[in-house]
């Protein structure tokens, strides 16, 4: 046999063998790919799907801010009540999140309740006309220029995407310095969450310093914006 020949049908014999493993064993396509599509474990026996697929990978990572906003009829498909605590008096609107952050937010505060570290939910998924009524009520109380510095307008805020939630404490007192909100800036990127308004960044996202304020990225962009003290804006331009 000629010598191209031979070189091309063993090229076509490897191609076909990786084909082959790729399609029969499960296993195989994780360990090539960037580990995107791998059950990752935080613990124990929690297991759950991170980064799930391409479209999870598109919605995780959904940019909303004062420059991208949402439809106002925008409602996530998938809500649901996820089973941690919340502090007294939440709605029956703002104790959802959108289903592929329950997971991960009970991993959280499980794990944060091993460490000794009590954190309850205060506001998950805030419909456009919620939203409306908490950025008019803080105008009021406060003036426009507070209001702006920590509350989206209607339609720029991603509470309305389910994809993030604001944690309190038993005090309801959630500041930097208190053993929780530490915990969260520490910990939260384990479970795929960041700290989406960080300290000094309010010239990129547009939102003042929220320690409270986590936003499910999935776990991959969540290490990487921690390791980088980078926010969700500069993470999806570079
Ligand atoms: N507190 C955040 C910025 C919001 O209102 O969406
Ligand atoms: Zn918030």
């Amino acid at each position: 046999m000629k010598n191209g020949l031979k070189s091309v049908l063993t090229f076509i014999i490897i191609i076909c063998g990786f084909l082959y493993l790729i399609k029969y064993i499960p296993d195989f396509k994780g360990i090539i790919s960037d580990s995107n599509e791998k059950t990752q474990s935080v613990s124990g026996n929690n297991t759950y799907k991170d980064d799930q697929n391409d479209t999870d990978i598109k919605s995780q990572l959904l940019l909303v801010n004062e420059e991208h906003g949402l439809e106002q009829s925008y409602i996530p498909k998938d809500l649901i009540i996820p089973n941690i605590k919340f502090t007294s008096g939440v709605s029956n609107e703002e104790n959802h999140v959108a289903g592929i952050v329950a997971k991960p937010l009970e991993q959280l505060v499980s794990e944060a309740k091993k460490d000794g570290i009590i954190l309850l939910g205060n506001s998950g998924y805030r419909s456009y006309k919620t939203q409306e009524n908490t950025y008019n009520n803080r105008v009021l109380s406060e003036g426009e220029k507070l209001a702006d510095a920590y509350v989206a307008k209607p339609g720029y805020s991603e509470h309305q995407t389910g994809l993030c939630i604001d944690i309190t404490n038993q005090g309801k007192y959630f500041v930097k310095g208190t053993k929780e909100a530490d915990w969260l800036a520490k910990n939260c990127y384990r479970f795929g969450f960041i700290i989406r308004y960080p300290y000094g960044k309010k010239n990129i996202t547009g939102i003042e310093y929220e320690p409270w304020h986590i936003r499910y990225v999935g776990k991959n962009a969540a290490k990487y914006i921690y390791d980088n003290k980078i926010t969700l804006e500069e993470y999806l331009a570079k």
